[in-house]
């Protein structure tokens, strides 16, 4: 078979620049290792780790916040397998929604590991180990990411786990030790902590959140703790012994120190993840590589060989489904010969905590180092009558807007729904708005977004509800 297109990997990124691609007319197959379509994303990430998100989220508020609103219904039981099974439905879904959209494509798909064979060539090794050869003009490599191993922490799929394994724990830990309080730790350690485990967060760094504004990260963190997740910052796991029934974690400070023990249930390693191309013939095919194993591109997404093009999670960038996405489509607006184009100024990033945590350009420690003059408008959700109303007060939205010309920089929200909410600050972001042009934007009443509007009010100091 001979293709205009194939595309290796089906996550976000590769699945959307195969329908983009096929809706530019040309003739595209996508190469998948794995049994289902839809990659990391819907098959081990932000799909099931939302749906655990959002019914663990529900059994709390049957347990805490159901009777204040005069809702008796006892005290909520849980059933584990039957959440499970929610969540794997939750993924059924959306893996057949892809393959929905590839039939309806005309997409040909073919499964085993991809490996690029020489210009136009990929050799796809089926699970029985036999070959066959697909010839194409270009190539999109779209093999996404995998967990980063911990030094001296050997994980073994049940007790010491990553990601993979923690959305799918038969069985709720009493004690849940997580090591790194980026998005992965912060969203899973909520999952099982509402569902009943003890949950300590090891960070090397002294502040959980890497790359978010700080103060966001600090009152983040501040309303974590509250919910009763335990931080120890600046502080690193050495290892685990699992030859008892209990683990037992060093942990020691990050600068050196005296090591002391923590005992844990279950270990969840999540420091990160590295991109993936094992096994692509990428040496052999001459395609360029960084110092961190990201493939190598130009702003047009081609890599050092012609022919050959690379998105998602296994070139630079944030590790973001919509990044993928985005990339996905540019990348094949840009083989079809037209004007494909990402801003990576403008990528929402959201951690589906409670509150929420969403953020949109530069946070003021940025600004400050790149020497930006910049305004502050700052609104609380205590002072917004929906937050007040559905009793949901935590958090803030902050506003950052250039001093001269008033455009907007950065927007950040803590808050319950803060994930959409991000959206208004993005597209306003896009068009190049002033704070004045979101405050003089009718929001409607009673909204959470309003708190949107009074802190862009706030950037000249006259919001009208604090
Ligand atoms: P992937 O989704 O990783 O897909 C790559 C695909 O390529 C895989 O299916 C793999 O099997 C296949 N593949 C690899 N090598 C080969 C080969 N040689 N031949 C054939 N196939 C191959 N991001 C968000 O934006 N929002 C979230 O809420 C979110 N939650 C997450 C939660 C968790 C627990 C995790 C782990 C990640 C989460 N992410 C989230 C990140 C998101 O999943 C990734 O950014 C996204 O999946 C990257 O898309 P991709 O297309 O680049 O790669
Ligand atoms: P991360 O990069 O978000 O956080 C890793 C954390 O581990 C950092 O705080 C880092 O300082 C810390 N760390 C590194 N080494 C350590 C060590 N030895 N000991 C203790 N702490 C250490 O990575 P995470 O959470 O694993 O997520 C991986 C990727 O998946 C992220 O890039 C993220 O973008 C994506 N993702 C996105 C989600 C979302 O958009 N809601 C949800 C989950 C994942």
């Amino acid at each position: 078979m001979s293709y205009d297109l194939i595309v290796i990997g089906t996550g976000p990124g590769g699945y959307v620049c195969a329908i983009r691609a096929a809706q530019l007319g040309m003739k595209v197959t996508v190469v998948e290792k794995r049994a289902t379509h839809g990659g990391t994303c819907l098959n081990v990430g932000c799909i099931p780790s939302k749906a655990l998100l959002h019914a663990s989220e529900m059994f709390e508020e049957a347990g805490h916040s159901f009777a204040k609103m005069g809702i008796g219904v006892g005290t909520p039981k849980l059933d584990l397998p039957a959440l499970l099974k929610f969540k794997d439905e939750a993924v059924d879904g959306n893996v057949k929604g892809v393959d929905y959209l590839l039939k309806k494509n005309k997409i040909d798909s073919v499964r085993g590991t991809g490996k690029i064979a020489g210009p136009g060539k990929v050799e796809v090794k089926g699970a029985d180990g036999k070959t066959q050869v697909l010839e194409t003009k270009s190539i999109v490599i779209a093999t996404g990411s995998d967990v980063a191993k911990l030094r001296g922490v050997d994980t073994d799929g049940k007790r010491i786990v990553t990601s993979d394994e923690a959305i799918a724990l038969p069985k709720v830990p009493g004690k849940l030790l997580v090591v790194g309080a980026g998005v992965i730790g912060l969203e899973l350690g909520s999952v099982w902590r509402r569902l009943g485990a003890q949950v300590t967060v090891v960070e090397f760094l002294d502040r959980i959140l890497p790359g978010m504004d700080n103060e966001v990260a600090r009152q983040s963190q501040r309303l974590l703790e509250k919910q009763g997740i335990v931080f120890k910052l600046g502080s690193k796991v050495t290892g685990v012994n699992s030859s008892g029934a209990t683990l037992k974690a060093s942990v020691e400070p990050a600068k050196g120190g005296a090591a002391e023990t923590l005992d844990a249930d279950v270990v969840l390693v999540a420091i990160g993840r590295v991109p993936f191309t094992e096994g692509l013939g990428l040496d052999e095919a001459g395609v360029k590589k960084d110092n961190r194993g990201r493939v190598v591109t130009d702003a047009h997404f081609a890599t050092s060989v012609p022919g050959i093009y690379a998105i998602g999670d296994v070139i630079a960038g944030p590790m973001l489904a919509h990044k993928a996405e985005d990339e996905g489509m540019a990348a094949a607006e840009i083989i079809a010969g037209k004007a494909g184009h990402v801003n990576y100024d403008v990528i929402p990033a959201v951690v589906y905590t409670f509150p929420e945590i969403a953020s949109v350009g530069k946070g003021e420690e940025e600004l400050k180092e790149a020497g930006v003059a910049y305004n502050v408008g700052k609104f609380p959700f205590t002072a917004n009558g929906r937050a007040k109303a559905n009793q949901q007060t935590d958090g803030f939205v902050k506003i950052l807007a250039d001093a001269k010309t008033d455009r907007v920089l950065g927007v950040h929200i803590v808050g319950s729904d803060a994930g959409n909410m991000i959206a208004e600050a993005a597209i306003a972001m896009e068009f190049g708005a002033s704070s004045e042009d979101i405050a003089r934007t009718c929001h409607a009443h009673p909204t959470l977004p309003e708190a949107v509007k009074e802190a862009a009010l706030a950037v000249a100091k006259r919001a009208i509800h604090f």
